[in-house]
């Protein structure tokens, strides 16, 4: 089959491999329709997530038709239509059945204090290939796979696999509460779905911040009042935009990629730090191979993390869900501190959050669709890579269509790129779940 498969820091490619067989029980095989690029994928190809093995392919997004199911796997059969949650879980351990898991203990072979296991991913996170194939290996299918109705299509099905799951998440651990002034930090496909998730949970206000004209523009489109770091300090502006006093809560959907500014007062006012943000950018990524313009490593990793402390507000609460490695060493830890800050972070744990979400869509309370602005074949998913890497105009979100059958239901994602209708522009302020 053909998968798109890591060689190396910089060199990735689409390229034959064995389809994948069910090797425990509780595995199934599942025959992917859509899959989709994420912005974690490329930290593995700029090299900001290290310790890759060559031949791994990547992946952790996908919608897709039962192929196979082990012996242990009692709620699935071939022809079932489902969603797979990027992260893998056993079900069965404690950590699991309180809704961590993404801690689970037993599905790293390395043992309960290994880490987080998600497909398509480096050694550290589980060894296990990813998703962006024809077929996928699914490990504890019972649990790791969510069934879908025929009334939710693939092109927003794909979103629940990680991006609206991730959001959401990432609201509650900013804590959102009714009436909330939000500030979501990096307009990428995760910032995009927080909008939207922090509306569900009744954020009141939401300030959206980035360097990136078209993801401003899809933000204004979900109603979300926007911050061009590139044209005012955004610290500053969101400060300005709330009577000097900050914003509630963050959202971090940027991670250890983050960008200085270009141009304007902020990146005059970084100029002093040029250094230390050289420092932390090696430090992040040890092997860095760019390409030109392509697979360039952020050359901030700790910015966006500082300016979400400096524009919340005392006594205010942080969601971290933009990835920070093992290896990032930097936190401005002690101003944090002296305001009295609440900090949470982490991988999502997709389980917990895909059925809830499946049902808001099946529901017509959310429509993801609009998030998507490209769908690439299968053969151009290298270049489709490229240029989500490169943040072009228009590149927010690449879905790739694996099999024609399953990717666009007739008379669906003709809203994709519009950014509009997300959330059907409502604030409904309900329950968490
Ligand atoms: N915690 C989890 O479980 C989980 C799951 C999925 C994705 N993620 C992470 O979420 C992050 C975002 O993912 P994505 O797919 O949206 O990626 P992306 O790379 O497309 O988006 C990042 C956005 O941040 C913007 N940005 C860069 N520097 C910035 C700065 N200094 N301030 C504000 N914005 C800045 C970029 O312009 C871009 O629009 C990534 O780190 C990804 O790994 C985490
Ligand atoms: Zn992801
Ligand atoms: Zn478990």
């Amino acid at each position: 089959m053909k998968a798109v498969v890591w060689h190396a820091v910089g060199d990735i490619r689409l390229t034959d491999v064995p389809e994948p067989k069910i090797q425990e029980p509780y595995d199934a095989i599942v025959r992917i329709t859509t899959s989709a690029i994420c912005g974690t994928d490329l930290h593995f190809v700029r090299g900001t997530m290290p310790g890759m093995r060559e031949g791994r392919i990547l992946g952790h997004e996908a919608v897709g038709v039962v192929e196979e199911v082990g012996p242990g796997v009692r709620n699935f059969r071939p022809g079932d239509r489902v969603v797979v949650p990027s992260t893998v879980a056993c079900g069965t351990c404690s950590y699991c059945r309180a809704g961590y898991y993404a801690q689970c203990d037993n599905a790293h072979p390395g043992g309960p204090q290994a880490g987080t296991v998600f497909f398509g991913g480096p050694e550290a996170a589980g060894g296990l290939d990813g998703l962006q194939a024809e077929y996928g290996r699914v490990p504890y299918a019972h649990v790791g796979l969510v069934p879908l109705p025929d009334t939710v299509d693939d092109a927003q099905a794909i979103l629940l696999s990680d991006i609206y799951p991730t959001a959401w998440f990432g609201a509650e651990l900013a804590e959102i509460s009714g009436g909330d002034t939000v500030a979501v930090v990096g307009a990428g496909p995760v910032g995009q779905a927080v909008i939207a998730c922090a509306r569900l949970q009744g954020a009141g206000r939401i300030i959206v911040v980035d360097g990136l004209a078209d993801r401003l523009e899809l933000a204004r489109r979900q109603h979300a009042e926007t911050v061009d770091f590139n044209a005012e300090d955004p610290v500053e502006a969101v400060r300005d935009l709330t009577g000097g006093i900050g914003v509630d809560r963050v959202v971090d959907a940027v991670g250890v990629d983050a960008q200085r500014p270009s141009h304007g007062p902020a990146a005059d006012a970084l100029r002093e730090q040029t250094e230390q943000f050289d420092h932390e950018r090696d430090e992040a990524a040890p092997e860095q191979k760019p390409d030109g313009d392509t697979w360039v490593v952020g050359d901030a990793p700790s910015l966006a993390a500082r300016w979400s402390v400096r524009m919340v507000a005392k006594a205010g609460s942080i969601g971290t869900v933009g990835v920070y490695p093992p290896q990032v060493q930097h936190y401005p830890f002690g101003e944090a501190f002296m305001k009295n800050l609440t900090l949470k972070m982490g991988n999502c744990n997709h389980r917990r959050h895909v059925p809830h979400l499946v049902s808001k869509v099946a529901s017509g309370r959310l429509d993801p669709t609009p998030l998507i602005t490209h769908w690439a074949q299968t053969q151009d998913a290298i270049t489709a890579y490229e240029a989500f890497d490169r943040r072009e105009p228009g590149w927010t979100k690449v879905a790739l269509s694996v099999d024609e059958r399953g990717a666009v239901a007739p008379g669906m994602g003709e809203s994709a790129g519009t950014g509009s209708a997300t959330t059907a522009g409502t604030n409904t302020a309900t329950t968490n779940e």
